[in-house]
């Protein structure tokens, strides 16, 4: 199979990860017999240094003409500490998404046995825990009309949904929960917002179309608790933008580590896979940065933009042979592994690589 594969590391840590992530892709290209053609692209504020702009045109004209893209992580301290900046590295991420109608984001909590006690949870909550987030990723208050009156004394971010933004998701998180465990849990704050009233409204005449799918409602706050106190009463989760940024963060504390969580931005056209963390300034440059989350977004790219299932299970069984081997980087590393057994960057990925062979 011959496909063309941008690769948009990014900034910070998102550069130092995504390097392993496209290394496993270029070795199942070599053992399965593809041929994966790789370019690269700038965004963030790598591409605010060098263009001035987050987003270059060059960048989102190679991005609609790929088959795929592995994107790593933007952001830079200088924007966080800086909240008048108005270009940002954000605005790069938020108009890929938008331009290539990416409105699903799929963030499965693949929880590995071997990671039980790298959480900070207790195992036995967490044991079996296997959950399919649907973040809808175009709409919401994040792309709502921004104000900000000229005394700097009132600021406004619209939170809008159209019915068919809401359709659309609901759809494919139904799809997706029939080849699961058939239950679907929408999130939303119903009993505030007018948003989530459309929401809930709209998810309950979609659900009549899936019998087979058991459908339950539940509050955004309720949801937070009950994922850190029960997370195994959770399949397939559906959610707006803005709760699912959130919940997917409390929920990589199942899977160990905000570096284990790959996800798929899917919609109308190219295919966008790319870890939930962002550019980490706190450890970006050190080579401590867990690259699994990019490897295992590989692998949701192998799966779902290519159908190459064999080919992602191979990715997914090296990660797993790895963990099993006790190698950890130290995000996942618990009381009980050896110092020798702790791993940059590089060598977590390199471990990978050799488990792919
Ligand atoms: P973050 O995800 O970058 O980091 C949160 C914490 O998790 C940090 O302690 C970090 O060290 C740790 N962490 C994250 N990824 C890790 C990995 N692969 N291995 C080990 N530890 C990891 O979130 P933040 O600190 O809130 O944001 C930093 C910057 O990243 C901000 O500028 C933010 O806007 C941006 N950001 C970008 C994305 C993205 O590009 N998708 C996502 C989130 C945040
Ligand atoms: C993510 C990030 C982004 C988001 C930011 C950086 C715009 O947190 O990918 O989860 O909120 O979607
Ligand atoms: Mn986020």
């Amino acid at each position: 199979m011959k496909k063309n594969i941008l690769i948009i590391p990014g900034d910070g840590i998102g550069q130092e990860v995504t390097a392993w992530g496209k290394e496993v892709l270029v070795k199942i290209a070599e053992q399965f017999g593809h041929e994966f053609v790789f370019e690269d692209a700038i965004m963030g504020h790598t591409a605010i240094e060098a263009t001035g702009n987050p987003l270059p045109d060059e960048t989102l004209e190679k991005a609609k003409a790929s088959d795929a893209i592995l994107f790593g992580a933007i952001g830079h301290a200088k924007y966080d500490n800086d909240p008048s900046a108005k270009v940002r590295p954000e605005q790069g991420l938020l108009k890929i998404r938008k331009e290539l109608g990416l409105y699903a984001n799929l963030r499965p909590i693949l929880l590995f046995d071997e990671l039980l006690d790298a959480s900070s949870l207790k195992p036995e909550i967490l044991r079996g825990t296997d959950i399919l987030f649907f973040r809808e990723l175009t709409g919401d208050v994040y792309f709502g009309e921004k104000l900000r009156n000229q005394d700097n004394t009132f600021a406004s971010d619209l939170m809008n949904y159209h019915r068919y933004e809401v359709e659309r998701i609901t759809r494919k998180a139904y799809e997706a929960a029939q080849t699961r465990g058939k239950r679907l849990c929408s999130v939303d704050k119903a009993n505030v917002l007018e948003t989530s009233r459309l929401w809930r409204e709209v998810v309950q005449e979609i659900a009549a179309e899936y019998p087979d799918v058991e459908t339950e409602h539940m509050f955004i706050d309720n949801a937070a608790m009950q994922l850190v106190k029960n997370p195994k009463k959770f399949d397939v989760v559906l959610t707006a933008n803005l709760f699912g940024d959130i919940l997917t963060d409390e929920a990589s504390q199942i899977a160990g580590s905000m570096g284990m969580l790959a996800s798929a931005s899917i919609g109308d056209g190219t295919g966008f896979f790319e870890p939930i963390h962002g550019s980490a300034h706190d450890i970006a440059g050190q080579d401590k940065a867990n690259p699994l989350a990019s490897i295992l977004s590989a692998a949701l790219m192998l799966d779902i933009a290519f159908g190459l299932q064999d080919e992602a299970k191979a990715v997914t069984d090296a990660v797993d042979k790895t963990l099993k081997a006790g190698w950890r980087t130290s995000d996942i590393a618990d009381k009980t592994t050896p110092a020798d057994h702790i791993l940059g960057t590089a060598a977590m990925g390199a471990k990978v690589l050799a488990f792919l062979k």
